[in-house]
């Protein structure tokens, strides 16, 4: 790993580890909320919009992960998705060692992964575009530990039609942005990632979901980290 110089401190803000953080989807949803955002990952990610450090997400939860309020984190979801199980995938499953690493913090945390890795989550709450006013269904699941917990909100019928995976967006459908998919400004746009080029997209969560856990955070355990 290389040399972390340190949690920033701004202010009063909460301060949340955004573990495994691409080009910062789920980091920009926590810093809308309030918080002070730090993002690891193991690739360089000079589109992170918010404090960066480049290195094992595991190693820096269990080294650093006490320094933070929250932590939240989003191991790849390759080795879960159809795609990667039909092509034969060689990507290591994360989710078992980032939740023991999670709960060695004492730390409220939220891990989050796709369907396919549903049999290994722990009681996850399904967060989907619909619930937020977005024109994109992408479901994520939330697993959720340390002393916090989630509600699940209603979830909308899907009532507008999905383009095909990755294939431009008829009007009147919602958008799959997956894979190498066209339409990198409507993309942006729906998830509101204005930052992002199509690596990123393909990766993210929208920020309105944890915008919302964000909020849901500061309205219960947020007040003893102030
Ligand atoms: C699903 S993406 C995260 C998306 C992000 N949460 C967002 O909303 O934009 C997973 C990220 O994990 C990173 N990654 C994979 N293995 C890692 C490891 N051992 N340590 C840190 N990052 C890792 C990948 O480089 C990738 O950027």
């Amino acid at each position: 790993m290389t040399q972390f110089t340190g949690i920033r401190r701004d202010g009063h803000r909460p301060r949340l580890l955004d573990a495994f953080c691409c080009q910062g989807g789920a980091g920009m949803g926590y810093y809308r909320a309030g918080f002070e955002v730090t993002g690891v990952d193991v690739t360089a990610q000079p589109r992170y919009p918010l404090g960066f450090h480049q290195g094992d997400a595991i190693e820096f939860i269990r080294t650093f992960g006490t320094g933070f309020d929250f932590v939240h984190a989003s191991p790849p979801c390759q080795f879960d998705s159809d795609c990667q199980r039909i092509q034969g995938n060689t990507h290591p499953d994360l989710i078992a060692p980032t939740r023991a690493a999670l709960n060695a913090t004492g730390r409220p945390w939220v891990m989050e992964n796709v369907r396919g890795a549903l049999p290994k989550l722990r009681n996850p709450v399904l967060l989907c575009g619909a619930m937020f006013g977005l024109a994109t269904y992408r479901h994520r699941y939330f697993e959720t530990g340390g002393g916090f917990t989630l509600p699940q909100p209603p979830h909308p019928a899907h009532t507008a039609p999905q383009a095909k995976m990755g294939r431009p967006v008829p009007p009147g459908h919602y958008g799959q942005y997956v894979g190498n998919f066209s339409g990198v400004p409507q993309a942006r746009s729906v998830m509101d990632v204005p930052w992002m080029n199509r690596d990123g997209i393909r990766e993210c969560i929208p920020p309105a979901y944890t915008q919302w856990i964000a909020t849901q955070y500061l309205t219960t355990c947020g007040r003893a980290a102030a």
